[in-house]
């Protein structure tokens, strides 16, 4: 049975290293990716306050939406379009301080205005993306790639 959440009112990378470690608890000893990418995205949605969390999966040449925290979101996406498409094609992290400047970004809610990504890699290969919404404009910074990447090493292992 899983406890609470231990927060802290930290800066950032405060909440990121106490954070961390009990998603790592969470999903070590359960080997089912849904289960584990489900209560990843519950851990980060309750601690940051974020709009959206979720993974987009990677099946044949689309991402298909896997677990989320959230509003409704749009279930396919092409490899290439959107954030999460290029995050998958250039198999790279990408900040989007401002969704509206973004070429092709593609509006799953009208309250997104910020939101980072982040490949899942296994063997080399995108498996599935991270992709996380603000309401407020630059929410994300170099600090957020750097522990969701980890996060995302992490949870490959787990897929
Ligand atoms: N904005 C993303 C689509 C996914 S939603 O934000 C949940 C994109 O441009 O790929």
């Amino acid at each position: 049975m899983a406890e609470d959440l231990i927060k802290t009112s930290g800066n950032k990378t405060e909440q990121y290293t106490a954070l961390i470690p009990q998603i790592q608890a969470l999903m070590s000893g359960e080997s089912d990716a849904i289960a584990n990418m489900a209560n990843c995205c519950a851990a980060l949605h309750e601690t940051f306050a974020w709009l959206w969390v979720g993974f987009y999966i990677v099946k044949g040449n689309e991402l298909v939406l896997g677990p989320f925290q959230g509003p409704v979101a749009c279930t396919r996406i092409a490899h290439g379009r959107g954030v999460c498409g290029t995050a998958w094609k250039e198999a790279r992290a990408i900040l989007v301080p401002d969704v509206e400047k973004f070429p092709g970004h593609i509006a799953c809610s009208s309250r997104s205005k910020s939101e980072v990504v982040i490949p899942v890699l296994k063997n080399g290969k995108v498996i599935a993306i991270l992709d996380v919404d603000s309401e407020t404009l630059a929410a994300f910074d170099d600090t957020d790639v750097t522990f969701l990447t980890e996060l995302c090493t992490w949870i490959s292992d787990c897929l």
